[in-house]
């Protein structure tokens, strides 16, 4: 190359360069400010960069995350100190609170001459600080040196604070177990987005996962299963003598440890011990618990049918996994879980879960029986009302207030039960409306175990919840009486989720969606916008190693039957896509005829593949689904 050519190639180079970076450094915060300004121009992070912040106990986290997240990927010498002349970044505490920000909220401003973030306390000014880093390119989130960076960020003036105080994740660990380093990674990714309370369901009928000293079999027995792979649901039944060699379980010392590692995070953490169904791994423990003792040998379940669910719920339970609400012993139980598990957590509420509970066993049990002649219980609803009302005395007696899933409300809820609304908003609704704390967590909008494409892209569960319909969860809907509604929260149940990997994979984008409709106003919600946000977020997802489900680019497939004939209909969940189809085996591209409205499934054709295309690219992946999966799906 002669010199000159060399000049000007390298200058649009430059140039070029420069221009993506400009366009990354462009405004897209999840969840959404209240109120945000952009005022043109930017702001050039300095070397060293100076940051004045506050001391406070409660801001060690905070600065320490502040200077080790900067210096990592830029590279820059960060000092952090209480007072200098010319700080490139000013994080203050208000000396007289600021009414509209309230306890979790910041105010932001980016000028020509550094960042000022102010808040209340701490938490405003961690949220403040993420908002920073959003800000910032997406490089910022490498763990390691990024060279070449333009490090600025927009001039802005930002006024923030959340919708709702519950902005919730739950993370079962029991189906499948994730490791404590795992758990903490899962609370970075969730304060990245605001979220502050991390729900933990620990125990069920796949694994007892915390450490109870007192009953040392629930570790010992409940915390082990025989290790399956495939479609959890449809797994044999275990045999006798098959090694139990999956599980886990958490000590106390690292309960304690995250716990502390949340708090850091401003995130609280609230246990789950889910009672009196889903405790198939506390009978396989302490077979006395059950209603049925010596009627089997109880093994924790590794993935095997075991419930029908045919007549609705309650579901018919073929294997015992109810605590019997007419044994003592199941309270000396609970008395002694609960006052372990109360001494963990300096969070208010203990969870109990209460969901999906079989009544089939208790029906045909004459302790039971006796129960309900004493008591004067009429229904299964009721004699589950009993047990919970005991338990919920327990978990007082310890200091603590009880939650429970939505099934609880059937058998009647003392008036100091909170609920946590999962089967729709209704029961949540209804709840608040008599006085009672809620959550909403309903499954059409927050079931992130749910697929969120089309079931050949995706890991098999029974529904689908696409990132649009997350998108519309409003934890505040029309009729709830607001003053009772805590928050609302993302549940990530994990038959079907093997590893961390695949857990991020269901969390994220959705998280984002989840985000945005606990913390911003519902006003400022815009779909076509989100959008955009997203996909200037995957790579800040990409450069923090977090796996991500692209499912958005991916077309919705329906299939209509007229008469013999099929139509397949693919509706693009989001605008500026070109879908490209074959019927014939091959792997279509752009070249092929773009589809426009429904197709007729040719009558001797086998497979059909899908792909999309935007601006000339593939972007969605390419989905391959045979015509008998199609023509099953025909409505
Ligand atoms: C639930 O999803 N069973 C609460």
């Amino acid at each position: 190359m002669k010199k000159n050519s060399a000049v000007i190639f390298m200058l649009a180079f430059f140039t070029m360069v420069t221009f993506a970076q400009q366009s990354k450094t462009s405004v897209a915060i999840i969840p959404e400010p209240v109120s945000l300004v952009e005022k043109g121009g930017v702001y050039v992070l300095p070397d060293p960069i100076i940051v004045v912040s506050p001391s406070d106990k409660e801001m060690a986290y905070v600065n320490d995350y502040l200077r080790n997240k900067l210096s990592a990927a830029t590279g820059k010498r960060i000092s952090v100190t209480e007072r200098a002349s010319q700080p490139a970044i000013r994080l203050i505490l208000n000396k007289k609170a600021e009414k509209e920000i309230g306890n979790e909220g910041y105010t932001f401003s980016s000028t020509a001459n550094g960042v000022t973030i102010k808040a209340n306390t701490p938490a405003g000014l961690f949220y403040g600080v993420q908002t920073f880093f959003q800000l910032l390119p997406p490089q910022i989130e490498s763990t390691t040196l990024v060279e070449n960076i333009d490090w600025q960020l927009p001039q802005v003036e930002i006024t923030d604070y959340p919708r709702v105080g519950w902005r919730g994740m739950m993370l079962d660990v029991s189906r499948h177990f994730f490791t404590v380093d795992e758990v903490k990674r899962f609370i970075d990714n969730m304060v990245k987005y605001k979220f502050n309370t991390f729900h933990w369901h620990w125990t069920d009928d796949e694994g007892w996962r915390i450490e109870i000293k007192s009953l040392p079999k629930l570790t010992e027995v409940g915390a082990w299963r025989v290790d399956k792979v495939g479609w959890f649901g449809t797994f044999s039944k275990p045999l006798p003598d098959e090694p139990k060699t999956y599980g886990g379980f958490y000590t106390q010392d690292q309960i304690r440890d995250i716990v502390r590692y949340a708090a850091e995070r401003f995130v609280r953490v609230m246990p789950e011990i889910d009672v009196p169904g889903h405790s198939l791994a506390a009978i396989a423990s302490y077979p006395e618990l059950s209603c049925t003792p010596g009627a089997e040998e109880y093994s924790v379940r590794a993935g095997e049918e075991f419930m029908d669910w045919s007549h609705g719920a309650p579901p018919i339970a073929y294997v015992d996994n109810t605590l019997c609400p007419a044994n003592e012993k199941v309270y000396d139980f609970m008395d002694k879980v609960i006052t372990e598990v109360a001494q963990l957590f300096p969070f208010e509420y203990i969870h109990s879960g209460g969901d999906e509970a079989p009544h089939n066993f208790w029906e045909n049990n004459p302790q039971v029986k006796e129960l309900m002649k004493r008591e004067g219980l009429k229904t299964m609803p009721e004699v589950q009302s009993y047990f919970g009302k005991r338990i919920e005395k327990i978990i007082q007696s310890k200091g603590k207030k009880m939650m429970g899933w939505d099934e609880i409300l059937e058998g009647g809820i003392t008036p100091t039960t909170a609920l946590m609304s999962w089967r729709g908003i209704d029961a949540g609704i209804e709840a608040s409306k008599s006085g009672h704390y809620v959550v909403m967590s309903p499954t059409n909008f927050v079931y992130i175990d749910y697929m969120q494409g089309d079931p050949c892209t995706e890991a098999p569960v029974y529904a689908t919840l696409r990132l649009n319909q997350s998108y519309k969860f409003d934890p505040l809907p029309t009729g709830v009486n607001e003053k009772f509604v805590l928050g609302g929260q993302a549940n990530l149940w994990t038959e079907q989720i093997y590893n961390i990997r695949q857990a991020e994979y269901m969390t994220w984008p959705r998280g984002f969606a989840i985000a945005e409709s606990l913390w911003s106003p519902k006003e400022k919600k815009d779909w076509n916008k989100f959008v955009t946000k997203t996909e200037a977020q995957f790579p800040r997802l990409d450069w923090a190693q977090t796996k991500y489900s692209p499912a958005m680019y991916d077309p919705i497939v329906s299939v209509r039957k007229e008469g013999e004939k099929y139509f397949v209909e693919l509706t693009p969940e989001i605008d500026g896509l070109d879908i490209y189809t074959s019927f014939d085996g091959s792997t279509p591209d752009n070249f092929y005829p773009k589809y426009s409205a429904p197709l007729l499934i040719p009558k001797d054709a086998r497979l059909m593949r899908i792909i999309t295309y935007r601006d000339g690219k593939p972007i969605g992946r390419l989905m391959s689904i045979t015509v008998d999966d199609l023509k099953s799906r025909a409505k």
